[in-house]
């Protein structure tokens, strides 16, 4: 891979950690793999998409987080289950002190969801609300809202358990939601050298002004991919 911009150089894929590190401070960042004509999966899928230069950046945007929020829609159609750090994320995990696993956090307004499943293999927590049935299944709820999830609620409550380094891994209907509520700070998206026509785009709907972005660096992956890593401007 090569970092082209802030400055051009090599890059080993150990430094993607650094690299995608947020810092200390409570962040929200949004990853994901977007193709040239905007689709984010064919066939229902975000798999055909992926290159290798995206799958080492999708295994350091994890590690480098304490949860990885992702909508139920996008958890039963890829068949989420626990979040487990490559090794060089699990050595850079535990050389901070942090948990060896990143906790998996399914956002579900319905609980259509197995409690047996396998996102329940590993830590999870759901979020819902209190009008959703059937929250007792599951070993560990957060309640955020009265008929819908209140998201900010949620992501507040996530930060007084530890969580305050979030990655939300979508999907669309997701991501739309955290942006309009204002709780994006960061997207990193790999733009991915494939075509799809039409499918599914990153956002669901339109959004009530344009969110202005600044580019924090852009890496060439060495396989056609370019992976940016954008700041929601304030
Ligand atoms: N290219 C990529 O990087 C990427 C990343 C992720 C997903 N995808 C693709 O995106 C597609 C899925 O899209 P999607 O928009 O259906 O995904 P989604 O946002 O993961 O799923 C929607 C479902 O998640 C829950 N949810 C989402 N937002 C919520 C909110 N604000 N409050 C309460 N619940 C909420 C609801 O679950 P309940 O129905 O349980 O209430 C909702 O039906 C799949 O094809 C997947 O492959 C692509």
């Amino acid at each position: 891979m090569q970092l082209l911009l802030p400055q051009r150089r090599a890059l080993a894929d150990e430094e993607l950690h650094d690299l995608y590190d947020p810092g200390d401070s409570p962040s929200l960042r949004g990853g994901f793999v977007v193709t040239v004509d905007g689709g984010i999966a064919h066939d229902g899928s975000s798999r055909p998409l992926q290159t290798p230069a995206d799958e080492a950046v999708f295994h350091a945007l994890r590690a480098v987080s304490d949860a990885v929020v992702v909508g139920a829609g996008t958890a039963r159609t890829e068949a989420y289950g626990p979040v487990r750090p490559r090794p060089a994320g699990a050595a850079w995990r535990a050389d901070r002190g942090l948990p060896p696993q990143p906790t998996l956090v399914l956002v579900s307004r319905s609980l259509d969801l197995d409690p047996g499943g396998r996102p329940f293999a590993g830590p999870c927590v759901v979020v819902t609300c209190e009008a959703a049935t059937g929250r007792e299944r599951f070993p560990d709820v957060v309640v955020a809202g009265d008929d819908e999830v209140d998201l900010p609620d949620a992501v507040r409550q996530l930060h007084e358990r530890g969580l305050t380094r979030l990655l939300c891994e979508g999907g669309p209907s997701l991501l739309t939601a955290m942006l309009r509520a204002g709780l994006v700070d960061e997207l990193c998206l790999t733009s991915t050298p494939v075509l799809v026509g039409s499918a599914p785009s990153l956002l669901t709907e339109p959004l009530e002004r344009p969110v202005p972005l600044d580019l924090l660096h852009l890496l060439a992956g060495g396989d056609g991919a370019l992976l940016a890593r954008w700041a929601v401007r304030r």
